[in-house]
């Protein structure tokens, strides 16, 4: 690993058991990825759907385990997720879902240090007023504040990586280039490295210093056929 970098990947391989009927078929599904993301770089992860690219991130984010090599991580991982509205709960509000984490990492302290900090994230993000926001539920938002919801979740714990798996693809074309400038100025303004994971060729030229592209899951030194750039 390179004193510089913030992620390294190794040799990762995955292989799924499907189960078919009686039988047990090993799905390859990765095999010797490796690439390295250095701090306060953007690299984008592209490939067409089924390369493997989320499973990557998965494996990355520790959610799923590797059937074989090493992730070695310096620093603070949050992940975004293609669909922001699974990833909250319904039953809670948006300033609970930053509540939790802002204590959980030790990022305030007192009640009211935690209520300024969840208030001081949703700012961040353009979901204003603060206040109004935080007592809203995830039904309540359409799809570019929960967008942000989520994003100001995954500042909560001042990461210095973030890795976001297709956070533009169930989004109006119209929100779509909002969220792929807040991911800028978090890269821009904050420090914070991108792995960001797409099929849209075209986000991932506008946010990343280098583009690593998956075909069947391996790293490819060039796509064999040119990815839609509007998908
Ligand atoms: N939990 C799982 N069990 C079995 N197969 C899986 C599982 N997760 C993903 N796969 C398979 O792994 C392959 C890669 O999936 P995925 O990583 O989601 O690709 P991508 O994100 O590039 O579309 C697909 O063939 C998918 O069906
Ligand atoms: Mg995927």
């Amino acid at each position: 690993m390179s004193p510089d970098s913030l992620l390294s990947v190794c040799n990762l391989g995955k292989t799924f058991s499907v189960r078919e009927g009686l039988r047990t078929r090993r799905l390859a599904v990765l095999a010797d990825v490796s690439f390295e993301v250095e701090r306060g770089e953007a690299v984008a992860l592209v490939g067409a759907s089924g390369s493997g690219k989320s499973t990557c991130a998965r494996i990355i984010t520790g959610l799923v385990a590797a059937s074989a090599g090493q992730v070695h991580l310096r620093g603070t991982v949050q992940m975004i997720f293609q669909d922001p509205f699974a990833s909250l709960n319904p039953v809670h509000t948006v300033g609970y879902h930053l509540v939790r984490p802002v204590i959980r990492h030790r990022k305030a302290r007192g009640r009211a240090a935690v209520t300024a900090r969840v208030h001081e994230l949703l700012t961040s993000v353009g979901l204003m007023p603060a206040a109004e926001f935080a007592a809203k539920f995830p039904h309540q938002l359409s799809g570019g504040p929960r967008q942000r919801g989520a994003r100001a979740r995954a500042l909560a714990v001042e990461p210095e990586l973030i890795v976001a798996d297709e956070p533009t693809s169930m989004l109006d074309a119209s929100i779509r280039i909002g969220v792929l400038n807040l991911l800028r100025d978090l890269k821009e303004q904050r420090g914070i490295a991108l792995l960001l994971i797409t099929h849209d060729l075209a986000s991932a030229r506008y946010l990343a210093d280098r583009t690593l592209t998956m075909e069947a899951g391996r790293i490819v030194d060039a796509p064999a056929e040119p990815l839609s750039a509007s998908a």
